[in-house]
């Protein structure tokens, strides 16, 4: 990357649950308008690690900042796509959708056509009005990536966001996410399992150990961009870290 400026800095983070020590000591940073994935075996911390940087857990030490400073959720411009459907069972999909662009003020019409835009990418234009309670759990997931996507945010947090989902709407909504990222630069921290996905996705990818859970390498992905599964490139650099995480 051209641009180094560090947006998000993780310094010496430590987080455990009673003796259970799970984050040990862990320290990275994301440069700005960077698309950093994250793999690791299940359990290793990776939705601990998002809930600590969004202060939804407190950590035992270390520090986490945004721009220089301490992340600050209310303040930073973040959106965070959790693992598990977040959506708000008392709204309907389109008031889903608007309620972060409210908290932040738009105004009538940027909240109108920030919401239609997204909701067509989604494709649940047809489910505007449906509640979440009748809505399948592709559609919720499509849901909340919408809300995130509606609020531009400069710093983008996904866990596992596409799990859900039929392969076509996952690459779909690959190629959806990318553009997004081309457009705004926004920075993205993506959490998969998938490897194939890393690979697709980011600039970078860091690969964490077991339990308690340390960094165990990081892989530069300097392909061109469109990417291509099929191309050869492609696949010797999805062998490649398919190969380092063997030992899972
Ligand atoms: N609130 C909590 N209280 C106690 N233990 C917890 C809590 N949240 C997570 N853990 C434990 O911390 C460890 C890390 O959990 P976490 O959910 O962060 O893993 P993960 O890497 O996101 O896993 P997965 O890939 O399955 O989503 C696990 O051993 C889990 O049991
Ligand atoms: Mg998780």
């Amino acid at each position: 990357m051209e641009d180094k400026k560090i947006k998000v800095e993780v310094r010496n983070l430590t987080k455990s649950f009673g003796n259970l020590l799970v984050l040990d000591n862990v320290s990275f940073e994301v440069f700005d308008g960077e698309f950093l994935c994250i793999v690791g075996p299940t359990g290793c911390g990776k939705t601990t690690f998002l809930n600590s940087l969004t202060k939804l857990y407190d950590i035992d030490s270390g520090s986490i900042t945004v721009d220089g400073e301490e992340i600050n959720p209310r303040k930073h411009n973040l959106a965070y796509i959790f693992q598990e459907y977040s959506t708000m069972e008392w709204l309907k999909v389109q008031e889903n959708i608007e309620y972060g662009l409210k908290i932040k003020k738009f105004s009538p019409e940027a909240i109108k056509q920030r919401t239609d835009i997204v909701i067509q990418m989604v494709g649940l234009d047809k489910y505007r009005n449906y509640y979440p309670s009748q809505l399948s759990a592709s559609m919720l997931q499509r849901v909340v990536i919408a809300r995130a996507f509606a609020i531009q945010p400069d710093l983008l947090l996904m866990d596992e966001p596409y799990g859900q989902l039929d392969l076509t709407l996952k690459y779909k909504l690959e190629d959806e996410l990318i553009k997004m990222w081309e457009r705004q630069r926004t920075t993205v921290l993506f959490i998969t399992h998938n490897i194939e996905e890393a690979v697709y996705l980011s600039d970078r990818i860091i690969v964490l150990t077991n339990k308690p859970t340390k960094i165990k390498t990081e892989i530069i992905n300097n392909l061109p961009r469109p990417r291509k599964v099929s191309d050869l490139e492609f696949v010797k650099l999805r062998n490649q870290v398919t190969d380092l995480i063997k030992w899972w």
